[in-house]
């Protein structure tokens, strides 16, 4: 199927979230060290914020670097850190004039002192637009965020035997943000690996084969296509797209 050319479905996913897995098995293919398969990862990226933009998706989350991606070979990790930040620097101005919001979720402890730097400048020059917001998961994990939100609310002095779910929600680090529509995962898996788990409770999901750096605006558009033809009824009877 020609999916270049597959029409604009009228029920648009108002938040789009990706696993972007498959870098190191594309990097493998082509007899390349892993990071190669990162940069490509990169550039695919770029392709999809652009194409969201263009087809009028207004949110983003990606999943850049879990919390259990420390565990990778210290190689791996410090060449992952050393192009996330480049990226946010090589970025910028374009992200700036395409109207692309930035914002971190995860934890900051681990996060080098520089990266950090050129996150919270990417989200300070970006704080007025508002074009497409990209969420970008970087040293994140859905369990941790739990974590984290329920031990700020107990600093907060909250009555911890009363908590609810809205409480919950608004100390997520998605606070504010709307719940996942979709969730899209590449590279072969059909996994939720510790991602979105609050927030994707009533989530589409979509996996495809593609490696994430062959992922494209052709496969978004199928994702999305697929996602218009899904009965959504929150545990209820009544779809509500
Ligand atoms: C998964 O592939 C990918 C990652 C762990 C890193 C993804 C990061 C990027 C694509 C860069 C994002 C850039 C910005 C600026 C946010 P894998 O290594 O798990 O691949 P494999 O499953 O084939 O080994």
């Amino acid at each position: 199927m020609r999916t270049d050319v597959l029409p604009m479905p009228a029920v648009l996913p108002r938040h789009i979230a990706i696993i972007m897995d498959g870098n190191g098995r594309w990097a493998r293919s082509r007899r390349m060290p892993r990071l190669f398969g990162h940069h490509a990862g990169v550039e695919a990226l770029h392709r999809v914020v652009d194409a969201c933009g263009r087809l009028g998706i207004p949110m983003l989350t990606v999943y850049a670097f879990s919390t259990e991606n420390w565990a990778r070979p210290q190689e791996e990790v410090s060449g992952l850190m050393r192009l996330l930040a480049d990226s946010f620097i090589r970025y910028l101005d374009r992200l700036i004039e395409a109207g692309v919001r930035i914002r971190h979720l995860g934890r900051t402890d681990r996060l080098p002192g520089d990266l950090l730097a050129r996150i919270r400048d990417a989200e300070a020059s970006t704080a007025g637009n508002q074009r497409l917001q990209l969420n970008v998961a970087l040293n994140y994990g859905g369990r941790a965020e739990v974590v984290d939100a329920v031990r700020r609310l107990a600093a907060s002095g909250a009555d911890m035997t009363q908590l609810t779910e809205e409480q919950i929600t608004a100390n997520l680090y998605t606070a504010g943000l709307p719940d996942p529509d979709l969730v899209i995962r590449t590279g072969g898996e059909v996994r939720m690996s510790n991602f979105l788990l609050w927030q994707s409770a009533y989530a589409e999901y979509y996996a495809t084969d593609k490696f994430w750096p062959d992922f494209g605006e052709p496969d978004l558009r199928q994702a999305l296509a697929t996602f218009a033809g899904r009965q959504r009824r929150f545990g209820g009877v009544v779809a509500r797209t």
